[in-house]
């Protein structure tokens, strides 16, 4: 992105054995902690030791339901703990930049959920002290490790559907509405784009790199947060994302990639997903009817079919003899995943700590920086501001 090139490697965590166990802690104990923590049951250099809540009671049932051999009734204990290599912060929003700092400034490395902080002045002032005190850290965008999306860029990479033209991405589920909950809670940092659609947003710019202009539109519930968003994206070489996300209502869930010679289909959920389609334009243009031509062909063949049997059969089969491509020479790819999804971000911090290095290459502090930046972009759009901003 024509940025400053940051060093990523810290001498000192390269001294560590490669051999040697990661021992992680977890601060705060809600829904995705628990499902982090059984991520980490499946990696073998892995060891979960603490967990840190703001009351012990909660850090001791926690430890105990999740087998953790150490609880903490503060997060300022947990991070006191010397024998913690590395904190997953697992706290609404708001929150993420304070514990990212009180963690980095106790000398750990840092997972820290998504969205990384409520805007991008506050991942700047955590992405300084990382840097500062050249300690690993990296935003939790889980999607990015998935194998299958590792999938989708290699095919990408190798040309498989052309040049990337187009992408269309969305992520919608009715979350329970309770006015006080982190969704819907402006003090907790709620709505729709920082909790969902970061999800599209971070694949736009995985696949199409930093967009040059963008547009959006945003439905404000009562209680002030985001509840559904739409996002217009668009690059300096013509490309365009389109971006939807909502906290009321199912939507496909999927990825479209759509590039010069055929198109990539990630299935839902296309975050955390393990089937693709991919479908080719035949190599022979020629054979290829355009969209115009087809659109008048399809019209001949409608009203010639209401006169004859033959033509009336032909028209049903017009989709896929007009474009083969979205049918016969498609393919499907299952890829399924270990675990439950979560090893792979958390296999990559401890891969990338035991090798010395301080940001992920998949997911580094630049782009996630780039990701805030263009978060607040979208909101100022909509004259959202967070009480404490
Ligand atoms: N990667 C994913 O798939 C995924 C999925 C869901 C959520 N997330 C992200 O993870 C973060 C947490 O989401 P969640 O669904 O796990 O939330 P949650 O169930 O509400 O849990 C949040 C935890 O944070 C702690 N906390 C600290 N201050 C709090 C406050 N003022 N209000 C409520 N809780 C507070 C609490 O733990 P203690 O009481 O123990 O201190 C609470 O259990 C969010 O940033 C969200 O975007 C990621």
């Amino acid at each position: 992105m024509g940025e400053v090139v940051h060093e990523f490697e810290n001498s000192e965590f390269t001294m560590l054995s490669k051999s040697r166990t990661i021992h992680w802690g977890i601060l705060g104990t809600g829904l995705i902690a628990r499902e982090f923590a059984e991520g980490l049951r499946s990696l073998p250099d892995a060891q979960l030791l603490a967990v840190g809540s703001r009351k012990l009671v909660t850090a001791q049932e926690f430890s105990r339901q999740l087998n953790i051999p150490r609880a903490y009734g503060s997060y300022e204990e947990l991070v006191a703990d010397q024998d913690i290599d590395v904190v997953y912060i697992a706290t609404p929003h708001i929150r993420h930049k304070e514990d990212c700092i009180l963690c980095l400034q106790a000398g750990k490395a840092v997972l820290c959920e998504k969205p990384f902080t409520v805007n991008a002045q506050e991942a700047r002032d955590v992405i300084a002290i990382a840097r500062e005190k050249q300690l690993f850290c990296m935003e939790a965008m889980w999607m990015r490790f998935m194998p299958l999306i590792q999938t989708v860029q290699q095919m990408i990479h190798n040309g498989s559907i052309g040049e990337v033209r187009m992408l269309t991405a969305d992520f919608g589920y009715p979350a329970k509405y309770n006015p006080e909950n982190r969704f819907f809670n402006l003090k907790l940092g709620g709505g729709a784009l920082l909790d969902r659609g970061v999800y599209p947003l971070s694949l736009a710019f995985q696949l199409l790199g930093l967009p040059s202009q963008v547009v959006s539109q945003a439905s404000i519930g009562q209680t002030g947060v985001d509840e559904q968003v739409a996002i217009l994206l668009g690059y300096p070489q013509g490309q365009l994302a389109i971006l939807s996300t909502t906290l009321r209502s199912q939507t496909s869930n999927e990825a479209v990639i759509i590039g010069t010679r055929g198109q990539i289909r990630i299935h839902a959920p296309f975050f955390k997903p393990y089937k693709l389609s991919v479908s080719k334009f035949p190599e022979d243009s020629a054979s290829f009817i355009s969209a115009s031509q087809s659109s008048g062909l399809k019209q001949r063949l409608l009203s010639s079919a209401k006169q004859s049997k033959l033509l009336k059969r032909l028209y049903l089969n017009f989709n896929s003899l007009a474009f083969p491509f979205l049918g016969k020479q498609g393919k499907n790819i299952v890829q399924l995943y270990d675990g439950n999804g979560y090893n792979y971000e958390a296999a990559e911090v401890i891969q990338c700590i035991k090798n010395g290095k301080i940001e992920s290459k998949i997911m580094p502090l630049d782009e996630t920086l780039k990701i805030m930046e263009t978060m607040d972009n979208i909101r100022s759009q909509w004259n959202l501001k967070y009480p404490h901003e």
